[in-house]
């Protein structure tokens, strides 16, 4: 999502219902001549019938590779919108869209296997421009008539690949011999008719093939960063093949939002959850920017916020943005739920029950409201829309504030449903909300609860706060704080001997947690450097009264989690 021109808010989400594609063969099978047959009676326009300002857009149909989600991101990075949508996807459920072209994913399937996902014939009927990644590459060249087998030496990994045709619009600009990344079994070794290979590797005669209608197939990942040219091949797609205009910008994004906003709304009353997160931030500032204070946005405080945040929040939203903001003090209640409570699961249940609790009775208080703004983005959208085959099913989301009640009589708007989390941060930043609230490391719903070992009480949460303030500001100090997925401290339950001065003392251990991770699936221990972890050592045990040590969380996940509870 670069910074210019327009784009538009998608409006519905494709791909619910599984239908079953025909499964086709070889180039004398009826159901290609049928192809062909459609293809020559319709033109593109004919087999989609987009909305009224429905949004340029590639799509993507997702055959299970690991990497499918990360190919909608590069396609918007480049500046065109472009959505995941499960391979069996029904041509109407696509209509909120104006394709350009289509991208078929790789994935583990192999297609002689029985049961393997097969191409919708519409791909091809549309005549749009198709480009077929691994899986997808020997899909379009079975489905076409060429001849796909396991290859004698499987690549994966590394390879290099020589372009045989520097003139091929996919390949225009790049360098005549070039790193991918391979990861295949099966490759192409026939071609289908019409179509050329214009690159090659050592294992595979055929890296990329073409024909003269814009059918492109690629045998490596140009999506993974370990295809240093993938990025090009990606535009050249867009750009020379698809004809894509680029239109995907955070500007035209929340332009194309506000009016829907406005549209939707009419004069209704909307709430907001707001945690202090990221994605509810810039959802209520979206919001307020399109109907100002029909929004009403609600702050709990839990008492479990890191120093200074309920006050940031605060000042932020109702102070700089002028929002409406009510701001509930809660934490006498949240510390009573939490008496004697060590289970890490009973803190969470009671701590999103009481949430709950708390602001139904906070939003009945404001009357008639006929809307709630919720921070939900793109990544829970495809796992709940996805046939089941992706990877990208696996990753976790990040739970909404507490979980709204199922049995609410309001209306859902989810502005940011088509976002991935780089977007909507780069959204934020065009709203005008600061770097600091929208490049926050997370931070889970319940708070330094999960982060408190053992009972919670508001003096153990004061010292956790004074320990954590002091990592925050070391590490941000040392510039990292951006590098690291998560920096936190966490308050053990075990008391140590010390000796502070000439005095014995007795105090708590503080545990440092710092990770690195691309998303909280898996995550390694930062390598933080020493003299770092010395200074934050030193202060926590100098300036936080009931602490005389500090130790260092050097477990991956897995095995660990993140949270210690
Ligand atoms: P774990 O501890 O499971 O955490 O490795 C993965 C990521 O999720 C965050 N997390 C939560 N976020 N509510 C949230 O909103 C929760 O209950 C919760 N529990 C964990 C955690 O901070 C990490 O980023």
């Amino acid at each position: 999502m670069p910074d210019s021109t327009e784009a538009s808010a998608a409006s519905a989400p494709a791909g619910e219902t599984p239908a079953s594609a025909p499964r086709i063969r070889t180039s004398g099978d009826s159901e290609v001549g049928a192809y062909l047959e459609i293809a020559e009676a319709r033109e593109p326009g004919q087999i989609f019938t987009p909305a009224p300002n429905a949004p340029e857009a590639v799509v993507v149909l997702d055959y299970g590779s690991q990497y499918s989600m990360l190919i909608a991101r590069r396609i918007r990075e480049a500046g065109v919108y472009s959505e995941l949508v499960p391979w069996d996807s029904k041509p109407e459920q696509l209509n909120h869209l104006r394709i350009k072209g289509f991208v078929l994913s790789g994935g583990p399937a192999s297609v002689y296997e029985a049961d393997a996902p097969t191409l919708p014939s519409y791909v091809i009927a549309s005549q749009l421009p198709v480009l077929g990644i691994c899986y997808g590459m020997q899909l379009l060249a079975h489905s076409l008539g060429g001849r796909v087998a396991p290859a004698a030496h499987r690549e994966y990994g590394h390879a290099v690949i020589t372009v045989s045709d520097t003139d091929n619009p996919l390949l225009r600009g790049m360098p005549t011999s070039m790193p991918v990344w391979m990861s295949h079994g099966d490759h192409v070794v026939e071609l289908p008719q019409g179509f050329r290979s214009v690159a090659y590797s050592e294992s595979s005669p055929v890296a990329v093939m073409a024909d003269a209608a814009g059918h492109l197939g690629i045998q490596f990942h140009p999506e993974v960063v370990h295809t240093p040219q993938g990025d090009q091949l990606i535009q050249n797609f867009l750009f020379n093949v698809a004809g894509c205009s680029g239109d995907w910008t955070a500007a035209n994004f929340i332009e194309e939002s506000v009016k829907n906003i406005r549209d939707r709304v009419g004069d209704g009353k909307v709430i907001c959850a707001l945690s202090g997160g990221v994605d509810s931030a810039v959802a209520a500032t979206l919001v307020h920017r399109a109907i100002g204070d029909q929004l009403t946005c609600i702050f709990v405080d839990n008492g479990m916020m890191r120093a200074q945040e309920p006050e940031r929040v605060v000042s932020t939203f109702r102070g700089q943005m002028a929002m409406q903001l009510l701001h509930v003090d809660a934490v006498e209640r949240f510390l009573g739920e939490l008496v004697e409570v060590t289970n890490p699961e009973t803190k969470r249940k009671r701590i999103g029950e009481t949430f709950i609790r708390i602001f139904e009775a906070e939003a009945t208080k404001l009357g008639k409201v006929d809307f709630i703004c919720q921070g939900t983005t793109y990544p829970d959208v495809i796992e709940s829309a996805s046939t089941g085959t992706s990877a990208a099913v696996k990753i976790k989301t990040h739970h909404n504030v507490g979980g709204l009640p199922a049995d609410m009589q309001f209306t859902l708007i989810e502005p940011l449903r088509y976002l991935f989390k780089d977007e909507v941060r780069r959204v934020g930043k065009e709203l005008g909300l600061s770097d600091e609230m929208v490049y926050r490391q997370p931070f889970p719903g319940p708070g330094l609860a999960i982060r408190v070992i053992g009972e919670v009480t508001r003096d153990k949460l004061d010292v956790l706060r004074a320990a954590d303030w002091i990592v925050m500001d070391e590490i941000k100090n040392a510039s990292m704080y951006y590098d690291l997925w998560q920096s936190f401290a966490v308050l053990t339950d075990t008391k140590s001997v010390g000796v502070q001065g000439d005095f014995r003392t007795y105090g708590y251990c503080v545990a440092l947690r710092c990770v690195t991770a691309e998303d909280a699936m898996t995550a390694d221990w930062a390598r933080l450097p020493y003299d770092l972890l010395a200074r934050i050592s030193t202060r926590i045990v100098n300036e936080v009264p009931d602490v005389n040590r500090v130790v260092y969380d050097i477990t991956s996940k897995p095995p660990g989690t993140i949270e210690w509870e």
